[in-house]
């Protein structure tokens, strides 16, 4: 395949011209940002030779690794079929806020093992590195990497000082542990946690992980009774999501039985304590084949 064939194929499986917003070079890597996920197809984009790894960062960014005898010449071929040859200035703009960073990264091993260049080879030293840190990352695994993200909703924050005996005496810091413990023991290569008493924060939250992570676990709280928005936001981003209530909500009070966001999950996890979200994040990993 010529430099230009790839990059016509990378462009095919972003969306076309009419997709791109932004592109450029960013050290090593191919950075593309486009206008809208819907039309990308990340599958294809990983299967296109010479494409090593797919960074995936922010809603609408993509840093592709290409390796060092191509990278120049693909993204050249690139910038011509588009026409846009962006700066690092132009595409630092596009930088989503370090707090809501998320990264998540795609290494085809198979396909950087029968690279024509070896990895020790022809390689910059800094660049040689980078990649044999991802690609030890994902030793052994010829799937991508998988994502989970956990979501609180208002209050959670409190647990062990709210209402011991419906929310039990374990922290908010102690959900965390068991959250990413419990990821890491389902299979799972990274669990990202998030909690905010704002129903807009949720919803930014469950927009941005479109494209980014692979399952999510939510537990509304108060908003799971209320709120239209974060149904629609989880219909809109279809990942597949597990609903949690510490307390079993299906005994409580009248209005604690109505879930808004429960048509848009695969699953409700309600009264197993914290101890829900272990089963959640397993539930999910089997979904997803993990
Ligand atoms: C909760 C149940 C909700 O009704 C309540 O508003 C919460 C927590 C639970 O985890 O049991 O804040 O979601």
């Amino acid at each position: 395949m010529s430099n230009r064939e790839i990059a016509e194929a990378i462009l095919s499986a972003l969306g076309g011209r009419s997709n791109i917003r932004a592109c450029g070079i960013c050290a090593t890597r191919l950075r593309i940002i486009v206008r809208d996920m819907s039309p990308v197809e990340l599958d294809t984009l990983a299967d296109i030779r010479g494409i090593l790894g797919i960074f995936k960062k922010g809603r609408c960014g993509f840093e592709l690794v290409l390796g060092p005898r191509l990278v120049a010449g693909v993204s050249e071929a690139f910038f011509e079929l588009t026409g846009i040859r962006s700066s690092m200035e132009e595409l630092s703009q596009f930088n989503i806020p370090a707090a809501q960073e998320s990264l998540s990264i795609r290494i085809n091993t198979a396909k950087a093992a029968e690279e024509e260049i070896p990895l020790s080879d022809g390689f910059e030293e800094d660049e040689g590195d980078e990649l044999e840190e991802l690609l030890r990352a994902v030793e052994g695994k010829d799937s991508p990497a998988t994502s989970l993200l956990v979501i609180n909703g208002p209050n959670i924050n409190m647990l062990g000082i709210r209402e011991p005996d419906l929310y039990g005496s374990e922290s908010y810091q102690k959900l965390l542990e068991l959250c990413e413990e419990a990821a890491q023991d389902a299979g799972f290569d990274s669990c990202v946690c998030m909690q905010s008493n704002h129903e807009g924060d949720l919803i930014d939250c469950i927009q941005q992980a479109y494209g980014i992570h692979d399952a999510i676990v939510i537990n509304p709280a108060a908003y799971t009774h209320t709120s239209v928005a974060l149904l629609d936001a989880l219909k809109a981003v279809r990942i597949p999501a597990v609903e949690v209530h510490i307390s079993d909500v299906g005994t409580r009070e009248k209005f604690r039985q109505v879930s808004y966001v429960r048509e848009a999950c695969i699953a409700t996890i309600s009264g197993h304590g914290v101890e829900g979200y272990r089963e959640a994040i397993e539930l999910l990993a089997d979904h997803l084949g993990i």
